[in-house]
């Protein structure tokens, strides 16, 4: 079986946003009870996004809380600057927008060196041809099924045909790397998600709001995802 023949395992990856930030740590302890994967940390500087999350020091002191991975979903101006901060604080895979940085070979690079994993993200408008040169490099693509900076936002299935063609993409190169995506997954909509080849997803509002709490959330994405 070829790298890219490889069935990625599906995650479960809780977005902070909807979160209760005065209690954040034992916030990430329920989602971590609740069986989430990794803990997706949206980190917005009111510039690249129209919107201001948390900084590194606030990831730090969350760390001690919990086991599971962080990722930092960097929404921000200047990611060469900040991606080391994330990385100081207990991030083990950085995600950067294709649309953020100007030599985005060499970012991605830095990161590598640092030892933490690399990923790229892209909005809606962006086409996947803008990262077939780095493919090699990152462990994740992340493809934005909604215009970043909030939470609860409609899903965008404009988006599953670049997923569809991503995964082609990743196939021709023989590589293994997930494809994550972000905004308005829910329970109506992560089958079509996981047909049009993501395995990763991150999930804010279907999590935090579920009547049910976090944990038949995270159930019932991961058995509609594991089935479809
Ligand atoms: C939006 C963020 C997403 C968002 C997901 O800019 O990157 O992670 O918080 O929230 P839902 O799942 O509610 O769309
Ligand atoms: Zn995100």
């Amino acid at each position: 079986m070829t790298m890219s023949e490889e069935k990625l395992q599906i995650e479960i990856c809780p977005s902070i946003l909807p979160a209760d930030f005065s209690r954040l740590g034992a916030e990430l302890e329920t989602l971590e009870e609740a069986g989430a994967d990794r803990i997706h940390w949206d980190i917005m500087d009111g510039n690249f996004v129209p919107n201001l999350t948390v900084g590194p020091d606030t990831v730090a002191s969350c760390r001690k809380n919990v086991s599971l991975p962080f990722e930092a979903h960097l929404m921000v101006e200047d990611p060469d600057l900040l991606s080391p901060m994330f990385i100081e604080a207990g991030c083990d895979l950085i995600m950067v927008h294709v649309e953020s940085v100007r030599h985005l070979d060499r970012t991605l690079n830095v990161i590598l060196s640092s030892g933490a994993k690399a990923g790229v993200t892209l909005n809606p408008s962006t086409p996947i041809e803008s990262i077939s040169n780095v493919l090699h490099l990152v462990d994740q693509v992340l493809i934005m099924s909604v215009n970043p900076g909030f939470g609860g936002q409609k899903y965008l299935s404009s988006q599953e045909i670049k997923i569809t063609r991503l995964k082609n993409m990743i196939d021709e190169q023989e590589l293994s790397v997930n494809i994550e995506i972000d905004g308005g997954i829910n329970e109506n909509t992560i089958s079509q998600a996981t047909h049009a080849g993501a395995n990763v997803f991150v999930a804010g509002s279907a999590i935090f709001n579920h009547p049910d709490g976090p944990a038949k959330a995270i159930h019932n994405l991961r058995k509609i995802a594991s089935s479809a």
